[in-house]
């Protein structure tokens, strides 16, 4: 099948540091390098993703901030934001801390819920995916990136707590199914997964018992080469192609596109 519309998948959970930003990446990555074209766009405060791939909000002269802002996204607007040519072989849209005074800012801005989605419409036929990297917490962006989004990709760190953590983003999914006319679709992706911890091989059988076919066969493993590839503004394609982390992104973007085509 040909996709003629771009996929949009929220990357997505409450909780921080369960690898939302690294899948981001990393699936961004390996998407590019199966020949998708794919935009990534960081819409989290922290801005995470930005500052791993060397782009300084600071010294940006649009982000993700300005997008919300627009009354009408257009094409112009778009050139300026979107950043072409970086090496993992996507192209990205920078965050700010500002997206944090978004809350506030958009306050009286009449479908507040839809800017995304209407912005979208403009690139949808340039992409083959664009993934979200959403912010840790409930408001007005997680709000925009759900809504906008064809599926919600929820990383769970398989530890304990990171299970309690996914109950909010539940509960968000939960409200905005009885707005939207088509429920939202997710599925969760396991992360730093160590099998000789019997914590973890716990939390992904829970997982699967409560998720079933919605949890990713695919699972990604504690890989230390990704401490070393965000601390050198890479993704772990260009570190070390063939470690275990790489493989399993990999292996992870093959799975959604063996998905879409089924
Ligand atoms: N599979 C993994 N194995 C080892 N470390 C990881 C893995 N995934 C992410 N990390 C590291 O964990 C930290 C948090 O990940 P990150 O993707 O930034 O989470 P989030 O965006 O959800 O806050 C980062 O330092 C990242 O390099
Ligand atoms: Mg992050």
């Amino acid at each position: 099948m040909i996709l003629l519309s771009a996929k949009v998948i929220a990357i997505a959970n409450q909780k921080g540091g369960v690898g939302k930003t690294t899948t981001t990446l990393n699936l961004a990555a390996a998407l590019a390098l199966l020949g998708q074209r794919v935009l990534a766009m960081d819409l989290d405060p922290h801005a995470n993703a930005s500052v791993h791939l060397s782009l300084f909000p600071e010294t940006l002269e649009v982000t993700a901030y300005d997008l919300f802002h627009a009354q009408q996204a257009d094409g112009a607007l778009f050139s300026r934001l979107i950043k072409t040519g970086l090496s993992g072989g996507f192209d990205f849209v920078p965050g700010h801390i500002r997206l944090s005074e978004l809350e506030v800012d958009l306050r009286d801005r009449e479908n507040k819920g839809l800017i995304l989605t209407q912005a979208l419409t403009l690139l949808r036929d340039r992409y083959d995916y664009v993934l979200v990297d959403c912010p840790p917490h409930v408001g007005v962006l997680l709000v925009n990136a759900i809504v906008a989004s064809d599926m919600v990709l929820i990383p769970i760190q398989t530890d304990f707590l990171a299970l309690y953590g996914i109950r909010l983003l539940f509960d968000t999914i939960r409200l905005l199914n009885k707005v939207l006319p088509h429920a939202v679709r997710y599925r969760a992706l396991a992360t730093m997964y160590d099998q000789r911890t019997a914590a973890c091989r716990k939390i992904l059988r829970l997982m699967r018992d409560k998720l079933g076919a919605r949890v990713f066969t695919t699972v990604i493993h504690f890989d230390t080469k990704f401490r070393e590839s965000s601390a050198g503004g890479k993704v772990i394609f260009e570190v070390d192609p063939k470690a275990r982390g790489a493989r399993e992104y990999m292996q992870l973007a093959k799975e959604m596109l063996a998905n879409e085509n089924a």
